[in-house]
């Protein structure tokens, strides 16, 4: 099954969660490819590539016809596909092209059956490349840090997964991921609850923590740079929920 994480908000989580649900799902034995769709490559950045070395990215597969095989690469039992800025003008080549919302949707087609699942990390817009990812994908996986303005913004990013639904009927709203969340701010608790009312919001909460930053300085997944902290415990559960999940769409 194929997931975008994605919210146009800047900062959200979305790169921490795709890395960290990425990592969780191969701990349960599930074969998971990521790709990173933002020109920031912050989540190549985070698996330790520099972006500027690499020969080949999604930008060549999006628009170079590159084989997407010959861009996937592999360490500890990860599979991913980098991306670089070059991706940021992919955003315009692709508006001339036919069915350019449906370019990686495309792609995947090919490959998409070799994995458990694939998780699609969404630049903070909602461009072309965001819609590629959502037109591409079964369900979406929304990061939110629970403030009001971040709540306000989430009408637009479902407006565009309806529009979506015009290409890709199977889009899902999966959940509200909470990230950042402080359980000592009132104001926290009461978009939590005002979020639960209205929309599916997973179990798992993310609690704001220094120890995420730590863990992308030291180029380490949260569940490897401290496997005892409840962070790495909140994505591993997460990742049992997307499994579940996963199962009763199946039924
Ligand atoms: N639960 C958390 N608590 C504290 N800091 C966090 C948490 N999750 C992520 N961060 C940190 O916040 C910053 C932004 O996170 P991240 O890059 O995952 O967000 P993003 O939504 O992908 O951002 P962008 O929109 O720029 O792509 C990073 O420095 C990250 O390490
Ligand atoms: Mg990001």
């Amino acid at each position: 099954m194929i997931i975008s994480i994605a919210n146009q908000k800047g900062g959200v989580g979305k790169t921490t969660t795709t890395l960290n649900l990425g990592v969780a799902l191969t701990k349960l034995n599930k074969k998971v490819l990521m790709i990173d769709m933002d020109p920031q490559a912050s989540l190549t950045i985070s698996l330790g590539i520099e972006p500027t070395e690499l020969k080949q990215t999604i930008y060549n597969a999006l628009i170079d016809e590159t084989d997407i095989k010959n861009v996937i690469l592999y360490s500890d039992l990860l599979y991913f596909i980098p991306s670089t800025i070059d991706l940021s003008a992919a955003e315009l080549e692709l508006v001339s092209e036919i069915g350019r919302e449906s370019k990686l949707h495309d792609l995947l087609e090919n490959i998409k059956d070799n994995f458990d699942y694939i998780i699609i990390d969404c630049p903070p817009s909602l461009g072309l490349l965001t819609v590629n990812a959502l037109v591409a994908s079964n369900a979406v996986i929304v990061p939110m840090s629970p403030e009001y303005l971040a709540l306000r913004g989430f009408g637009l990013l479902q407006q565009t997964i309806a529009k979506v639904k015009k290409l890709n009927k199977s889009i899902e709203l999966m959940g509200v991921l909470v990230t950042m969340f402080d359980g000592r701010t009132s104001h926290h608790k009461e978009i939590l609850t005002e979020l639960k009312n209205k929309y599916p919001v997973f179990e798992s909460i993310i609690k704001k923590s220094v120890k995420f930053p730590d863990a992308v300085l030291a180029g380490q997944s949260i569940i490897d740079f401290d496997e005892s902290f409840d962070g790495a415990e909140a994505y591993k559960n997460l990742a049992e929920e997307v499994i579940s999940w996963h199962s009763k769409e199946l039924v």
